[in-house]
């Protein structure tokens, strides 16, 4: 990290830290400290506290706590340096005074100021000339001023402008690599006739940009102007700097937007994001092609829970919103299904109604989920149960991601009703989890969701592919040791440390605990707190572990604990932990029970959990019970 950062959060940490919660949520003063509603629960009396002469906060409700950063990086779902930006942007500091961005490497670099030169001409050819192609395009599409600007829409123009110039770069290695670079991501062709002589692959299009989440041009999405042009959009190919899945048009106009009004659009073509922004409306987003990217998703569940899926209303669309529902739904995201009938999509919608008429369609929206139930099930109900069980069952594979969730459950049981099925509500939820068993089984190839039986944490073999492994959990004894060792970091000293550490499962907790035994000898009492709060400032450090030292950090006050006692305590955790590790190979072996193929493996498996049975048994018998702090 520069220097610069180092030096604005020793700024950001002089400002009192009830004044930067306090452009975030309201606070009132309470004695020594100020509070507020918990932003982080649905709080109803305020369970938020913040201490100015500590810096920081924390929630007894939630057991959470943390400097100003942590507060405003979980509050707005941002990263350590995002939040130090808004925070500056809070407060009135210039962020810019502080922060020198750090070199991208040259490759990209050049990537991207291939793409921005590139658009900079489109514009500039849309502009200067008013070449016919343009402004009928502009005229028949009502776009304003002020809608081109935003969106940096523009004209290629059929004679290889991008290609001329590249070539035209006096500096020989500089024009090399901005040709190679060009080439690379796709923007220009070689020509296969010619030795190294190229051309544009953009030609007679109108030209749309495509940025990435903070407005930096990635590649470009171009339409055809003349009728017999071939493909009616070309979008960049693929490349280092370009991904699809990772990219949704729009974003970085829109994301301020969907946070204010909790809400996002989810359209398919870019004329319909611009379609929306003309009419006022800037919660939207479109998706590029037909594939999300789980961290796209992820990110936009950081602005909000409300998903509208407002694709075309044709074959095509209506699959590519199928696809996207089911991956939101195995991410707890119940989307809604905006329908433009008889229009085709949003742009031809606004274009035809009106904008109330917008608003009216989105406030009777109904789950996605939904329609896809009510498509399967007839309005004739038949009379034989077989039919009626057969129909319930096939739509299972829709709620399927929800898992065994209360959205999927009722649901079953509503269409259940709705079949005239007389059979209790246990036996039919029984009948889903079944279901959901033999589904997870044969979920291997990727197109399947992926479905999780009971909520017990999983073997990590059934994480996600590509997806960095998420930190564990982070277990009781685990949290209420972490609050012990900040409590009390003399306990970090004990010879009995090292023996609790091999019963620690999650990494990430392992690796604080020994950082935290490293710099405690070195520090003086009066930085312990600081110097505490630096270390789980780190990027590695979870979230969820951020939070939770945060919390104990919040309650610490310099009391001593004598040598039996930290003795007696380590060996209450160290059983503790035991005891969850022993609890948690069992819900695994019970997970797999049901899928034992044979009666040796099934016999085997039980052997096992029977010994862990065992262990639990005398470990229990030894047991003394932690005594609650
Ligand atoms: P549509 O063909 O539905 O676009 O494609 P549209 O918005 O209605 O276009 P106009 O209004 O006729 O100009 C929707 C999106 O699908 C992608 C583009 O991203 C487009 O915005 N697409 C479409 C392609 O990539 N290639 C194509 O050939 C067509
Ligand atoms: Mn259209």
């Amino acid at each position: 990290m520069s220097d610069g950062i180092e030096d604005l959060k020793i700024r950001i940490k002089t400002i009192p830290i009830s004044e930067i919660i306090g452009r975030y949520i309201s606070l009132s003063r309470k004695g020594h400290y100020h509070v507020g509603l918990c932003p982080f629960h649905n709080d109803t009396s305020p369970s938020l506290q913040v201490n100015d002469q500590k810096g920081m906060f924390m929630c007894f409700v939630d057991q959470i706590g943390g400097d100003a950063i942590s507060f405003v990086r979980k509050k707005e779902n941002l990263s350590y340096l995002d939040a130090l930006k808004d925070i500056c942007s809070r407060v009135g500091i210039s962020w810019d005074e502080y922060y020198t961005p750090k070199e991208e490497p040259p490759k990209i670099q050049m990537a991207k100021r291939v793409l921005s030169k590139a658009a900079l001409l489109f514009q500039k050819v849309a502009t200067d000339n008013s070449k016919e192609e343009f402004t009928s395009f502009v005229k028949t599409r009502n776009l304003s001023p002020e809608t081109i600007k935003e969106f940096q829409i523009g004209l290629a123009p059929g004679n290889n402008i991008l290609t001329s110039y590249l070539e035209s770069i006096p500096n020989k290695n500089e024009r090399k690599l901005a040709l190679d670079t060009a080439l690379e991501i796709g923007i220009i062709r070689k020509d296969k006739n010619k030795v190294n002589a190229y051309f544009d692959t953009f030609r007679d299009r109108i030209m749309f940009p495509i940025f990435n989440s903070f407005g930096d041009i990635v590649g470009f999405s171009g339409r055809k102007t003349k009728e017999h042009q071939k493909g009616k959009y070309i979008n960049s190919d693929q490349s280092f700097i370009f991904n699809k899945k990772n990219i949704l048009y729009g974003y970085h106009l829109a994301k301020n937007s969907i946070r204010d009004n909790q809400s996002v659009i989810m359209v398919e073509g870019q004329m319909d994001v611009i379609a929306l922004f003309k009419n006022g409306i800037r919660n939207a987003v479109a998706v590029m092609g037909v594939g999300l990217g789980e961290a796209v998703l992820k990110n936009l569940k950081g602005l909000t829970h409300n998903f509208y899926l407002a694709l075309d209303s044709d074959e095509a669309g209506f699959k590519a919103m199928q696809r996207i529902n089911e991956m939101c739904l195995s991410n707890d995201i119940i989307p809604k299904y905006l329908d433009f009938s008889p229009h085709k999509d949003p742009d031809e919608f606004l274009e035809n109604l009106s904008k109330e008429e917008f608003f009216a369609r989105k406030e009777k929206a109904q789950p996605f989920v939904d329609i896809l139930i009510h498509n399967i099930v007839p309005n004739e109900i038949p009379d034989l149960s077989d039919k009626k069980l057969e129909i319930l069952k096939s739509i299972f594979p829709f709620l399927a991601p929800l898992k065994e969730s209360l959205s999927a459950t009722e649901r079953i049981i509503e269409t259940a009703k709705q079949l005239g099925l007389k059979s209790d509500s246990s036996t039919i939820i029984n009948f889903y989890t079944k279901f959901l068993q033999d589904y997870s089984k044969h979920a291997g190839n990727d197109s399947a969701p992926q479905v999780i039986v009971n909520n017990n944490k999983l073997p990590p073999s059934t994480t996600l592919e590509n997806e960095p492994t998420p930190p564990l959990p982070i277990s009781t004894a685990e949290r209420r040791l972490i609050e012990e060792i900040i409590k009390h970091p003399e306990c970090l000293s004990s010879p009995k440390m090292s023996l609790l550490l091999e019963n620690i499962n999650a990494a990430h907790i392992k690796n604080f605990i020994l950082k935290m035994q490293d710099f405690i000898y070195e520090i003086e009492e009066i930085e312990y707190v600081q110097m505490v709060q630096a270390l789980t400032a780190q990027e590695e450090i979870s979230q969820s572990l951020r939070e939770v030292v945060g919390y104990a950090l919040f309650k610490y006050e310099k009391t001593k604990l004598d040598d039996k006692i930290i003795s007696r305590l380590l060996d209450d955790f160290n059983k503790k932990l035991k005891e969850e590790l022993l609890l948690e190979k069992r819900n695994i072996l019970r997970n797999n029970q049901p899928f034992c193929s044979t009666k040796e493996e099934a016999d085997k498996l039980m052997q096992e959990i029977s010994s862990v049975d065992k262990e639990l048994m005398e470990l229990k018998i030894s047991k003394k019970i932690i005594k609650p702090q």
